[in-house]
């Protein structure tokens, strides 16, 4: 094999003021296949990140939470690792944009700037809350629309008529914040003069390593002419002081992209021999990759190179943007219960089947990727569960009963295991090309051809045909060594089942060279079955859980909604309201009813006292899935005699009319009984 390069991998830094949602995967899943994939080609390989942890709406939250912002970091920095721990994100480094070796680089990078004549220095104008005492970002100005007149927009863009405009233009503005009208005050900020670096950044582009659509979208970039980048904040916000100039901050984006350089540089300082400057400095050798999502390229493309180079730094070999997630064809969404966070996902599905079906639709393009929830179903069956799993399961049995776990001496095909290896270059070629689905195809095309030896050789009649032990023990050992193959060109997609087949197979970490040598006259262990089937139910239970948000009442002029929604009914005042005695109810028992096609039969305990209810949500639920939840119910309502019962009350549920019909899920923490106010 060649040299082995140096690769130092990044992929966009989550902000540190909301969960992981399956969306952000799409892009921790693709990087992580890329560096599992290098590594197993036995480069030196680095996969850094961090939480990017400053800016506006992290103070904001934090102050709503009535915590330091330090505080809601660390618990966020706590969650998101853990979320990537169990979708098996294998970072080398996870640090912060909040640390020192951050404050020092984002100092460093920025006085190099300054000093070298590229940071301008001017007054604006801008909105400021006379009641918070701050100046207020685009999307902390709320108003009318100025084309349609829809209320309760955002500074920037309708999201009703989809006009963009300036906060300037909003009718009625307000701040998000306080609900004060905003005034206009100036202020003293600090601009990058990206200009600068005109040349250098076309050159950076003719290089030829970009993406097609991203060159393309430079090129506009560069036609539309390049603005100066204000990199300046008014206090208060959470984030780095400007060295020279006190009581102005870094802009988040200065720092973030910067993060990336902290977290290497952490990752340097506890590990011996690795040297931050072979991959950082101007004249480094290693290579840079960042992926990202195709929202924030020109961050990545324009300001981050341009700023690198400013300060006498390398710039990235290439940027990797991918698009985005959507879902059965829609943008996620709360209201339908899509927008997944990654821990409700692990609530109920394995990692292992988001991280196959991603990789089944990923390409090296920017195009939006859909998860569609049936075809997600259909493929983990028929390919992990029905192909590649299945191999192993046909013939682990013969070899352990028949031959204590021996696998055969000599390979009884040859020229089939040749074949697979050969297969092997062009799988590694889409990997490397980050053409997933390729490699995927190609996996799954042999796995139907290890599929089809072990049908023609029917191990199973010849096991029932003494004499022919030898014969037996060569097929299903040639099987096992046909699905060690498929399992290393799997495992940069599946490292939780690679390493539970290497544990079955009693092999060491597999590497992609040592694959071309056959296990031969080698133990294994007993099989115990490494993926089961997904369950209609289980994506079903996924949803429901999801849809947390069903409450929010569309404003007047909002976009129409895939679910159909009700007008709103007439008001009432808050005695009528408080009259209604809503409990939370656990599910002790959810039976179907017979003869009622869209009931299901709940007996509910609310704390102590037990009611039977009869519920229009038989089309949504599985009752075995009910069982053990908790709901709301409305507790007083007048019993109701019905053809097959008495209804003892009414559970709250929402939803297209007999259709959609989703429970409500409280959170952890509540109990059978507990008053809802
Ligand atoms: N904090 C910035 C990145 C700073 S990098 C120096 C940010 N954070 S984010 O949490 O909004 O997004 C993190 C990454 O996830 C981005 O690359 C973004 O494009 C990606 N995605 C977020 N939602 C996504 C989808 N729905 N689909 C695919 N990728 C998505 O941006
Ligand atoms: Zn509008």
């Amino acid at each position: 094999m060649s040299q082995p390069r140096q690769i130092l991998i990044t992929s966009a830094l989550p902000y540190a003021n909301g969960p992981i949602h399956i969306g952000h995967l799409v892009e921790y899943i693709q990087t992580d296949i890329w560096a599992r994939f290098q590594k197993m080609r036995g480069h030196q390989c680095w996969y850094v990140c961090a939480d990017d942890a400053h800016g506006t709406p992290i103070m904001l939250r934090a102050r709503q939470e009535g915590i330091a912002p330090e505080a809601l970091i660390a618990r966020i920095a706590a969650e998101h690792q853990a979320d990537f721990a169990a979708f098996r994100i294998g970072f080398d480094n996870y640090h912060s944009t909040h640390s020192p070796e951050n404050q020092h680089f984002a100092n460093l990078i920025y006085s190099r700037n300054r000093d070298a004549g590229h940071i301008a220095q001017r007054t604006i104008t801008q909105a400021y809350d006379p009641v918070e005492h701050m100046f207020l970002p685009d999307r902390f100005i709320k108003g009318e629309c100025p084309k349609c007149g829809a209320a309760d927009q955002y500074g920037d863009n309708c999201e009703a008529c989809g006009a963009s405009y300036s906060p300037a233009e909003l009718k009625n503005p307000r701040s998000a914040v306080s609900g004060a009208v905003p005034e206009q005050r100036d202020s003293e900020h600090y601009f990058f003069r990206l200009r600068d670096f005109e040349t250098m950044l076309r050159d950076w582009t003719r290089s030829g390593s970009l993406q097609k659509e991203v060159a393309n979208k430079l090129d506009e970039w560069f036609t539309a002419g390049l603005q100066e980048w204000d990199i300046s904040r008014d206090a208060p916000y959470f984030g780095f002081e400007i060295p020279d100039h006190p009581g102005k901050f870094f802009y988040v984006w200065l720092d973030a992209p910067i993060g990336y350089l902290a977290s290497f540089q952490n990752l340097c300082d506890r590990t011996s021999g690795l040297d931050f400057a072979q991959f950082w400095a101007a004249d480094a050798t290693a290579e840079l990759y960042h992926f990202i999502g195709k929202d924030i390229i020109y961050f990545h493309a324009l300001f981050f190179p341009a700023m690198l180079h400013g300060a006498g730094f390398r710039t990235p070999s290439a940027i990797f943007a991918h698009g985005f997630l959507t879902v059965d064809g829609q943008k996620m969404s709360k209201s339908r219960g899509t927008f997944i966070k990654a821990r409700t996902y692990l609530d109920h599905l394995n990692p292992e089947y988001l991280r196959y079906y991603f990789a089944a639709k990923l390409g090296s393009g920017v195009d939006d990727i859909d998860l569609n929830l049936a075809d997600f179903t259909a493929r983990v069956n028929s390919d992990l569960v029905g192909k590649v799993v299945n191999i192993a399961s046909r013939c682990a049995g013969f070899i352990q009963k028949g031959f204590d776990g021996q696998l055969a001496a000599t390979l009884a095909e040859p020229n089939l295991f040749a074949e697979f290896i050969a297969a092997g270059d062009a799988i590694a070629a889409a990997y490397e090309q980050r053409e997933f689905n390729r490699a995927v195809r190609d996996i799954m095309a042999l796995a139907d051809r290890a599929n089809q030896y072990i049908d023609e050789k029917a191990p199973w009649v010849i096991a029932k045909q003494p004499g022919r032990e030898i014969e037996l023990q060569a097929v299903c050992a040639m099987g096992i060594n046909l699905f060690r193959i498929l399992i290393g060109y799997l495992r940069p997609i599946l490292p939780g089942t690679a390493a539970d087949s290497e544990a079955f197979l009693q092999v060491a970490p597999l590497t992609w060279a040592e694959l071309a040598t056959p296990l031969l006259a080698h133990q294994i262990a007993p099989f115990k079955p490494l993926l089961t089937r997904v369950d209609p139910a289980q994506i079903a239970a996924m949803l429901a859980a999801s849809t947390d948000d069903l409450t929010v009442a569309a404003p007047a002029a909002a976009p129409a909604p895939a679910v159909a929604v009700a007008p709103l009914a007439a008001t009432i005042d808050y005695d009528t309201f408080a009259q209604v005695d809503l409990r939370i109810a656990l599910i002790k028992d959810a039976k179907l009813v017979e003869g009622a096609d869209k009931l299901l039969q709940l007996t509910l305990d609310i704390g102590g006292e037990t009611r039977n209810v009869f519920a229009g949500i038989r089309s949504a639920y599985d009752p075995q899935t009910l069982e053990g939840r908790l709901t709301v119910m409305v507790a007083n309502l007048a019993p109701r005699k019905m053809r097959f019962g008495v209804s003892e009350g009414m559970v709250l549920a929402a939803g297209a009319g007999g259709k959609e019909l989703f429970l409500l899920s409280p959170d952890c923490g509540a109990e059978p009984g507990m008053r809802v106010k």
